[in-house]
């Protein structure tokens, strides 16, 4: 991969940076993502197994579903992509990690302050009373738990389709994404709003913003650069470029 030598200058004096991910990210840790042809999206019903409708219809479909995918999860480690963005945020004097993924490989590589706007698949609460579900949940016990204070059922800590994301989260990413110098859209399709809408925010704000996917997606000719290659290769170069380009000056 050849970085631009005018990028690494304007990436090794940026201040304000803004990482996206979406599924991709993740893809070298061997967890599928939704829309590339092999995706989970090709395979499954997301109307069926990621909504509050399909869980209402089949609940015990729909937590098997979600206990498979933390198994895979918990049986993956975070690859170098995931470490170069967690080394990022102690390159910049403002960093802000925003991801769509739910499986907590960025705080795992160490990465703070993760702006989860999908929310995550590890935490669990009551659909009734909406009570946190604070129990170690099993990942290969199939028995549903119910709610500890109002016997409700039990439902991952993920944002359904049709569900608001959280207010202050994303409030908080389309404000750093306004203000950044450099905004970075990482292992995402870019078809899912309102994350989707970021890079976008970023532009026309006036950040650089950078793409970097093995394959084009619908906002890639809008952009400032977009590499076609796999985060966990550019990654690390573009971290090692930034780190050798300051230590020249
Ligand atoms: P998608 O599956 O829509 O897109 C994944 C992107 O990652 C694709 O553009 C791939 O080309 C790219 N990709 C694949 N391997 C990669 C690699 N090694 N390095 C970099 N990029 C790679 O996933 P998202 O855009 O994250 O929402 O999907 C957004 C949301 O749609 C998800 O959060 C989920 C899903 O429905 C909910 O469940 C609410």
């Amino acid at each position: 991969m050849e970085i631009p030598e005018k990028l690494i200058q304007i990436l090794a004096s940026a201040k304000r940076v803004v990482v996206l991910t979406g599924a991709g990210i993740s893809a070298e840790s061997g967890i599928k993502t939704f829309r590339d042809p092999d995706g989970l999206w090709s395979k499954f019903n997301p109307a069926e197994l990621a909504s509050m409708d399909g869980f209402m219809s089949n609940p015990e479909l729909v937590w098997d579903w979600y206990q498979h995918r933390r198994d895979i999860i918990n049986n993956s480690l975070p690859n170098p992509g995931h470490y170069a963005i967690a080394e990022m945020q102690d390159l910049f004097d403002n960093f802000t990690l925003v991801t769509q993924n739910v499986d907590r490989l960025h705080q795992r590589a160490g990465s703070k302050d993760v702006l989860e706007l999908h929310g995550n698949i590890i935490d669990n609460y009551c659909i009734k009373c909406r009570h946190p579900y604070e129990d170690f949940i099993d990942s290969n016990v199939k028995e549903m738990p119910k709610c500890r204070q109002c016997g409700g059922l039990i439902r991952p800590a993920v944002v359904w389709f049709g569900e608001m994301l959280p207010e202050e989260v994303l409030i908080n990413a389309e404000r750093a994404s306004k203000i950044s110098d450099v905004f970075f859209t990482i292992g995402t399709s870019a078809e899912v709003y309102p994350a989707a809408n970021l890079p976008m925010i970023a532009k026309s704000s006036g950040a650089l913003v950078i793409e970097i996917n093995p394959n084009l997606t619908s906002i890639s000719h809008y952009l400032d650069y977009s590499f076609r290659i796999q985060s966990g290769i550019a990654l690390p170069l573009i971290v090692e470029a930034i780190k050798t380009y300051r230590n020249k000056i």
